[in-house]
């Protein structure tokens, strides 16, 4: 196979352990001869697995909390330093709802955990982009992902203010890849993904059931982890270099799919 991403630099946020979409970005990325820094929030680093990665892929470690502007800074300076030059790929997968966590319905949100869930998963892309192109630190044609979730389009009742969240992270994506590629060329979009069994996936209140639901709606099935990883390399690459402010569904058809006969027949309905 090919390389596609051979002598690109990029930053990759969000590997907490091997089940993180991310850390299978980390690893198809690498695969594909990029060069990249791993990052995380600096109390997730605690457990440590973020080393394995980082030895596997031959790649170096800056903390940063992405709802801090002075962190982040200090990530795409170090990150140019370290890697050699502007950057050309970020991913940002980054996600935590405290109402969520705490198991609060949506219709009693607790506000400071709302703006919290905010910051933490949708204002930190806008502070990194805006970071990013304070700093002129993103190459030109250069490609940002975000991950997501369809809730921002349709009503899931225990994504609870996430479902909110995302909308404002995928509105986001589209607002500043405007202005971005105005000026600079670089492309922005959100990938829906797959439910995909990670800790962020599965401290959501029925979520293994749900999983199941969603598998047996689409018609090739939810999409895994690794291939959400192959989706994003191709963002990342040359290959899709007109691709910009679009929320692309990675999902196995499920978004496109009203009902399918396999849950018709679990309901017992012919
Ligand atoms: N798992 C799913 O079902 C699913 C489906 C669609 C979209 N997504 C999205 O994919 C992304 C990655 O989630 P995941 O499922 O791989 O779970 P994960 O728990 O492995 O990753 C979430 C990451 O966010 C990081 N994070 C939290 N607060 C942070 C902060 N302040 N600063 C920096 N990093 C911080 C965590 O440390 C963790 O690494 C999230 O945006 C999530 O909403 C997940």
């Amino acid at each position: 196979m090919s390389k596609l991403l051979e002598g690109k630099r990029g930053i990759i946020t969000g590997a907490l352990d091997q089940n993180s979409i991310a850390w299978k970005v980390a690893e198809k990325a690498h695969e594909h001869g990029a060069t990249f820094v791993l990052t995380n929030a600096p109390i997730a680093m605690r457990m440590g697995e973020i080393n394995a990665l980082a030895e596997k892929t031959n790649s170096q470690i800056i903390p940063a909390d992405a709802t801090s502007v002075e962190e982040l800074t200090n990530l795409f300076t170090q990150s140019q330093e370290v890697l050699g030059g502007k950057i050309d790929f970020v991913l940002h997968s980054i996600g935590m709802s405290v109402n969520i966590r705490k198991n609060i319905p949506y219709t009693e949100s607790n506000y400071d955990y709302f703006a919290k869930g905010i910051d933490v998963s949708a204002m930190s892309l806008h502070k990194m982009l805006a970071v990013a192109k304070k700093l002129d630190a993103i190459s030109d044609w250069g490609s940002v992902v975000a991950l997501t979730y369809m809730a921002a389009q349709r009503t899931y009742p225990f994504y609870t203010d996430m479902a909110d969240i995302k909308a404002m992270l995928e509105s986001i994506a589209r607002s500043f890849g405007y202005h971005y590629g105005l000026e600079k060329k670089v492309r922005i979009n959100t990938v829906s993904q797959s439910p995909t069994k990670t800790t962020a996936g599965t401290g959501i209140k029925g979520f293994g059931d749900f999983y199941d639901y969603a598998d047996a709606i689409a018609p090739l099935g939810n999409a895994s982890a690794e291939d959400c990883a192959n989706y994003c390399i191709t963002l990342f690459s040359d290959l899709t270099r007109m691709v910009t402010m679009q929320n692309l569904f990675h999902d196995g058809g499920y978004s496109s799919t009203g009902v399918s006969n396999i849950v018709m027949e679990k309901m017992g309905i012919e």
